[in-house]
């Protein structure tokens, strides 16, 4: 084992919680209940049309071409930008043409590509940030930066809801005196939370990057206008100081890799990535079919699960104060369980321990400076998988949880 000393290696070579969680991924075997990670569900209606499409692509030459056997331009597969950039602009009615679309390896890269390029160290006297105006928020954000302390957060406000609900708002207060802010970053719906940020609200955090002249990213991996998991707050923002991240992973194409950036300025100098998603989806996106798909099946799929799921939680947690966030899109359940005993973390370690995977809401405020006991009294689950083993899953939480609160 070669020791890896350099910079980079201290900063990538450590145990983080997306490491945590894609190793929980890996060691999910039979029996265990999983409820982490971030898989979405395999759809049969929609795995359909994908294995459809590759009987298409292995009987068409062209086709088969840009699949496999040609680099794709240094922006990706270009028919499928123009195919995107052609579809918000009927859509939205933005002056999009393939120029604006960038294709990345993962949005996950795109995420790495952006901190680094706007924030961390430069000639300005101090290092500049990412600001997260709304945590929690997702953890892949955590551990991207090439230097330390690149992401600034702030905590959400709290709105109690009828039936156990609660919901999280921007406190727009504090946040235009944060200082040496690079770019203000939101996930939309929220991972973890399942927050939509109404339109209102993207709207102000829009004019807020604007007045300090730094972009807004808004990652849209679960939300509009694919895959469409997103049960309220419709509507999309873009103009040329925001910077829109889309994925083709949610919508059950993971394993091909393939994040969607659209931004004003020509990035078309990354490195060439796959172009087995494009090619996949591009016909889908050009006919309709995939907007249909999201519309009819994908997005009420999700919202089923999390019904379901919901109810399942209520159902066994009556005795325990339990409040859900609202679901409102993607496909986690947050829960929070106020004045929980142990910490979250020590929860999702017994919860190993029985069989049944989470993860611990603590890994969800990368950037939060102050001690918020909120951070160490959250779960997320995800709800999306199978039906039984979420059940169960649910059941041993409640299980879990009452013993906590019992000791
Ligand atoms: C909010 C959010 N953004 C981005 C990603 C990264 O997606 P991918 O790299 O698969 O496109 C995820 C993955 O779970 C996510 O939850």
């Amino acid at each position: 084992m070669p020791a890896f000393d350099s910079r980079f290696a201290r900063r990538f070579v450590r145990p983080t919680g997306a490491l945590e969680l894609m190793e929980d991924l890996g060691s999910a075997g039979p029996g265990v209940h999983m409820l982490g990670g971030g898989n979405p569900a395999r759809i049969p209606a929609v795995e359909a049309v994908y294995r459809r499409r590759l009987a298409e692509i292995a009987g068409d030459t062209a086709q088969f071409g840009r699949f496999v056997a040609s680099y794709p331009a240094p922006g990706g597969d270009v028919p499928f930008r123009a195919t995107v950039a052609e579809f918000l602009a009927a859509r939205y009615g933005w002056p999009l043409t393939e120029r604006n679309v960038v294709l990345t390896s993962g949005s996950q890269s795109a995420f790495f590509t952006l901190f680094n390029l706007l924030a961390g160290e430069s000639a300005a006297v101090r290092p500049r940030r990412i600001l997260l105006p709304l945590a929690p928020e997702y953890i892949g954000y955590a551990d991207l930066g090439l230097t330390d302390g690149m992401l600034v957060a702030q905590a959400a406000a709290i709105e109690e809801l009828p039936d156990g609900f609660f919901k999280y708002h921007v406190r727009f207060d504090g946040l235009e005196a944060v200082p040496d802010v690079a770019a203000i970053c939101v996930s939309r719906p929220t991972n973890p939370s399942g927050n939509v940020l109404s339109l209102d609200e993207l709207q102000r955090l829009d004019a807020l990057a604007r007045n300090r002249r730094v972009p807004l990213l808004v990652d849209a991996a679960y939300g509009q206008p694919f895959p469409g998991i997103q049960f309220t707050a419709p509507g999309l923002l873009w103009n040329e100081n925001v910077i829109l991240c889309l994925s083709l992973s949610k919508l059950g194409l993971p394993a091909t890799r393939t994040g969607i950036v659209i931004t004003a300025f020509n990035a078309t100098a990354a490195l060439a990535p796959g172009s087995t998603g494009p090619v996949i989806v591009e016909p889908l996106l050009a006919s309709g079919e995939l907007d249909a798909l999201c519309r009819e099946v994908i997005g009420p799929y999700y919202r089923s699960r999390a019904d379901a799921a919901v109810e399942w939680l209520r159902n066994d947690c009556r005795d325990l104060p339990l409040r859900i966030h609202r679901p409102e899109g993607a496909f986690f359940l947050w829960l929070w369980f106020p004045g929980l005993p142990v910490t979250s973390q020590e929860l999702y370690v017994r919860l190993k321990a029985r069989g049944v995977l989470v993860l611990s809401g603590h890994h969800f405020f990368p950037g939060l400076a102050d001690s918020w006991a909120h951070r160490n009294e959250c779960l997320r689950i995800n709800c999306s998988q199978d039906p039984a083993s979420v059940r169960t899953g649910i059941r041993l939480i409640a299980e879990e949880v009452r013993r906590a609160f019992a000791a």
